[in-house]
């Protein structure tokens, strides 16, 4: 994808002849072309209709303190004015006529007693406010702390952007949750583990980039969305990041991050006190190791005094971990945590640890089962500054998945959901698959904890079992591409997961509008269409590579893009689908399969153990049924695959012809690279239903009622195998 090269004055130059035009014309404005690298805070300038619902706002600002996250509040506020209303915002030391006013609530208390901000405002919330001080007409942007005021300021900015009035101002927002991160798995080396959107904007060739603009500009744009955290370098990690020239090197990216008020943690190797501290063990419990924690701790604090903490991946996938010794999680975590704690670092420990040389002869294993019986027992054994982070469903971010009855099974024990912001296994950025809806779903989902109420997002924000910390962390894995994910409209996936960790009430439409329209403008046909693209993407996309949560299909040992059902049998992963010449799914009941089931609540248990109440979309997660089968909406099991994949097939062409009616409402250039992206799409949907379809159809014998499985010819057929290897 090419960078589009158009310098700020062009763009404004660009604007106010389509602004001419519009006014004089009064037809559809000009087609738009965004500023890719601005992703969502384009500030694209008003038409002159809009510009009028601001003609009220203050044309000076003032701030009260002074802070490095102030001071990019109060830029971005003059630069979003400057660029959206064409009004150049004039800072000023104290109100002496209309201001927008900038102040922490213990500033503007002593400014304005008379302005009294809800007592219910939290940390990093923020009320924005009309208010009269010293007798003028003034907008007020306050909160707690600095990084509230800073969210508080882009929040007043995005209404603008999008056309929201502010006569009778008085909103409060408040985080869900204190935890808000993106973890990027960037390696040292430049490259990132599963990034679509080019090489590290962190790392080059082993050492932190001199070049470190990006850098920052990810963080303004977290910022933008609540985001206050982010993880720099890949959970496999290289225990090189802990190295003294290493920290130093990192600083430089804290740095940059800090005017944003977003933390910089990294993810370490367990065995690091002995493969960089040159110990003779890293066993938890030796009081070495836990000095040599302490030290390394104190001395990143030294150079990065608002370090989050650390993220570790341990036992998993080949990384080393406590059982090295026979020590528990519980003991590794805690020897890191307590290390972390007179500075209030955190610990994000890893709950996807499982045994990738499961033994596949025997139909009770199931990896599904390995976060819980790993974790479960220890509830209660963490340090309170531990965070268990827990992928949404018990596998690994496949296109469908329950949530991880880990979730209701730590009741003594901080939690995060670990999202996947980057599109592993839904398309890689080169499909279209819009995430929030299938985030929504999961954090929607009611565990119903002894009997109660008790959505997901109540038990990771820790608001249902009263933790004192928890949340959301997001695998984004931007890189240096203009785009930062490698497609354009994927970042409605980095944004609305910022939107969801903020407010996981918010629902995808909304998200999905206010994405929209910041990146987009509010043209009702570009944006109508990308909103409908957008919200049925992830069934399009689903449709086609793995319905009735059949779960992998997609090639697991080679790219995880490309379909290769076969890919999943036979080998340890544990990611099994149990296909064979009858029937097809994992059976994961209670009564004759795993007992995976009996992990949930159980309110979940019976809704996913007998076969009449499983939702058919989840059927084959959690059954394993012959091809005849018949789902509750009365097709077989097979017919039913073989129309999802035709009618998928027929809707990803379908994108096509829907973005088409979209020339002429954005740049020519952007509108071809999507349409592009589509066509591409629609191939690749294609080789899925052939390549599926034949596999099942070659499995089962049993012909599409509708004719059109059976007639593949012998070279496709045999392309929907795939070789075993890792
Ligand atoms: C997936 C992914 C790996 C990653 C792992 C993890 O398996 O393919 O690249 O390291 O998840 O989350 O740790």
């Amino acid at each position: 994808m090419g960078t589009c090269v158009i310098s700020p004055r062009m763009i404004s130059l660009v604007t106010v002849v389509l602004i001419l035009a519009t006014t004089l014309s009064g037809q559809t404005p000009e087609p738009i072309a965004t500023r890719e690298t601005e992703a969502w805070l384009q500030y694209t300038r008003l038409n002159a209709n809009a510009r009028k619902l601001y003609s009220d706002l203050p044309a000076s600002v003032v701030l009260l303190g002074k802070s490095a996250v102030l001071e990019s509040a109060q830029q971005e506020l003059i630069h979003g004015f400057d660029q959206m209303l064409g009004r150049k915002l004039v800072g000023k030391e104290s109100v002496s006529g209309n201001a927008v006013v900038l102040a922490t609530t213990d500033s503007l208390k002593i400014l304005a007693p008379s302005v009294h901000p809800p007592s219910a405002i939290e940390k990093d919330g923020y009320f924005l406010a009309r208010a009269r001080i010293h007798g003028a007409d003034c907008v007020v942007i306050t909160a707690l702390n600095d990084r509230g005021v800073l969210y508080g300021a882009f929040a007043l900015l995005g209404k603008i952007a999008r056309h929201e009035g502010l006569r009778g101002l008085a909103e409060q927002q408040n985080p869900y949750a204190p935890i808000r991160w993106v973890n990027q798995w960037d390696n040292l080396d430049g490259k990132i583990e599963r990034g679509y959107g080019g090489p590290s904007i962190f790392f080059l060739e082993g050492r932190v980039r001199d070049d470190l603009t990006r850098a920052g500009q990810y963080a303004r744009l977290l910022a933008s969305i609540g985001v206050n955290g982010c993880t720099i370098n890949n959970v496999n990690a290289a225990p090189g990041i802990l190295e003294e020239n290493s920290i130093a090197q990192v600083r430089r990216i804290a740095d940059v991050f800090r005017p944003w008020g977003v933390h910089l943690s990294m993810s370490v190797d367990l065995s690091s006190p002995k493969t960089v501290g040159g110990l003779d063990t890293f066993d938890p419990l030796d009081s070495h190791v836990a000095e040599w924690w302490r030290k390394k701790v104190d001395e990143i604090y030294r150079l990065i005094p608002d370090f989050g903490g650390f993220v570790v991946k341990a036992d998993s996938e080949g990384r080393s971990g406590p059982s090295a010794y026979g020590r528990t999680h519980a003991d590794a975590a805690n020897v890191i945590a307590r290390a972390l704690k007179p500075h209030e670092g955190v610990v994000f420990y890893r709950a996807f640890v499982y045994n990738h040389h499961l033994d596949w002869h025997d139909l009770k294993n199931d990896r599904a089962k390995a976060a819980y019986d790993n974790f479960h027992p220890l509830d209660g054994a963490f340090d309170d500054n531990v965070i268990i982070q827990i992928k949404n469903g018990p596998i690994d971010f496949q296109v469908r998945e329950p949530v991880s009855p880990l979730f209701a099974g730590l009741r003594r024990t901080n939690e995060a959901i670990e999202l996947q912001i980057t599109q592993e296994y839904t398309g890689q950025q080169k499909q279209l698959c819009f995430l929030v809806p299938m985030w929504k779903e999961a954090l929607d989902f009611d565990m119903q904890v002894e009997g109660k109420s008790s959505p997901v997002k109540d038990l990771v924000s820790g608001r249902f079992f009263h933790r004192p910390v928890g949340g959301f962390a997001g695998v984004a894995n931007v890189g240096m591409g203009a785009n930062w994910l490698g497609s354009p409209l994927a970042l409605a996936n980095l944004y609305g997961f910022g939107r969801l960790a903020w407010d996981p009430n918010l629902s995808s439409e909304a998200i999905v509008d206010e994405w929209t329209r910041l990146t987009y403008g509010s043209d009702r046909v570009l944006v109508q269409t990308i909103e409908k693209l957008q919200l049925s993407s992830w069934h399009v996309y689903e449709s086609y590579t793995g319905p009735l949560g059949a779960g992998t299909l997609t090639n697991i040992t080679g790219n995880h893009y490309d379909p290769g059902p076969e890919s999943s049998e036979e080998n340890g992963w544990g990611q099994w689908h149990r296909a064979d010449h009858q029937g097809i799914g994992m059976d994961r009941t209670m009564a004759t399969g795993t007992g995976y089931i009996g992990q949930y609540p159980p309110a979940a248990q019976k809704r996913y153990e007998s076969l009449e109440v499983c939702p058919d979309e989840l059927l084959l997660f959690f059954h394993h049924v012959p091809y005849t089968y018949a789902l509750h909406s009365g097709k077989t099991v097979i017919q039913h695959v073989y129309d999802s994949h035709y009618d998928g097939t027929a809707r990803a062409h379908d994108f096509i012809a829907q973005w088409k009616a979209v020339e002429g409402h954005l740049d020519e250039k952007q509108y071809r690279d999507i349409l592009a992206r589509f066509e591409f799409q629609a191939q690749e949907a294609d080789k899925w239903r052939d390549l599926i379809c034949a596999w099942i159809y070659r499995l089962s014998g049993i012909p599409d009622k509708n004719g059109r499985v059976g007639n593949l010819s012998r070279s496709q057929e045999s392309t929907a195998s795939v070789s075993h290897e890792k």
